[in-house]
């Protein structure tokens, strides 16, 4: 027996009803994305999208772990190094003169990203001067990256990117990669150092939703790989929000395949990796 769905309209009426009944809103996610998702549910937990239905309006507990299963976490350390390389050596060394450094990584699955960009700011010296948040709508993935503690495995490129993007550069001296991990458990497991988690806020936080309440606006934004997810209305109002909420001359980070829609091309101008706010903006509502 099949348990796949063929119509997205089925799936949009669905994705109404959960919106109805829990606080996750999927309806603006992108139509191919949420396809794949729903199907996958329904053919992992083999349920009919009635079916479905009917758990999600009369089981909140469920509610919660299906929507575990919706979001896709795939994420690695120094996911695509090369990116993180030109942020060590050409990008995040401007930032010295700074007082402080406020950074937010919205959609940080389990904590990879974070702790591969607190390796960069604490080779620069700059990690004793950032607030650090930290967010994700999935909160299996928070709990994760708080613990800090990854299966070898799962992660088994961790070695070679640090090496590339830390010491892959000539002016660099040796950094070891024991002086931010250490390794238990027959070498299964990677746990990051207290170093690395001390500083980091991980908060939930749905980015459908908007508002973060945050101590001041950002010099860095990550968000990588996330916006990708979503349809092109969710995408812009999203931009909108970190624009509003970086400082000028600010930093936004995305995704290899991720870039700026229509009008916000023009509010920020890219360079490398980076997108950089521009200092004249206001936006009309
Ligand atoms: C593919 S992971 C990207 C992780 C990391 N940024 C990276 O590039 O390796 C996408 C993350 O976005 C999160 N996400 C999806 N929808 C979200 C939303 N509405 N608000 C906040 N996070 C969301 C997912 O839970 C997931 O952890």
């Amino acid at each position: 027996m099949t348990y796949k769905v063929d119509n997205i309209a089925e799936i949009k009426t669905y994705l109404k009803e959960l919106k109805k009944y829990s606080p996750y809103d999927f309806c603006e996610y992108s139509d191919s994305s949420i396809y794949r998702r729903i199907n996958k549910v329904l053919e992992d937990h083999r349920l009919s999208l009635d079916e479905l239905m009917d758990k999600t309006r009369s089981d909140s507990l469920f509610v919660e772990d299906i929507v575990q299963e919706i979001t896709v976490n795939t994420t690695e350390f120094f996911r695509d190094p090369e990116i993180w390389r030109d942020l060590y050596t050409g990008y995040f060394p401007s930032l010295k003169n700074k007082k402080e450094l406020n950074v937010w990584h919205a959609g940080c699955s389990s904590g990879q990203e974070v702790y591969s960009n607190n390796i960069l700011l604490n080779e620069l010296g700059l990690l004793e001067k950032s607030n650090i948040v930290a967010t994700d709508l999935n909160s299996k993935m928070l709990k994760a990256a708080k613990k800090g503690e990854y299966n070898h495995r799962y992660n088994h490129k961790i070695i070679d990117n640090f090496n590339s993007v830390i010491n892959g550069n000539a002016f660099a001296d040796k950094v070891r990669f024991d002086k931010y991990f250490e390794f238990s458990g027959d070498n299964d497991i990677i746990r990051v150092k207290k170093i690395l988690k001390s500083c980091v806020d991980f908060r939930r936080h749905d980015l459908v939703k908007g508002d973060i309440s945050s101590f001041q606006k950002f010099d860095i934004i990550f968000c990588r790989n996330v916006l990708i997810y979503f349809n092109t209305n969710l995408q812009t109002r999203i931009l909108k929000y970190f624009h509003d909420h970086l400082t000028n001359g600010g930093m936004l980070i995305l995704g290899n395949h991720e870039g700026l829609t229509g009008f916000f091309k023009t509010k920020f101008i890219k360079n490398g990796p980076v997108f950089i706010k521009t200092n004249a903006f206001h936006f009309q509502y």
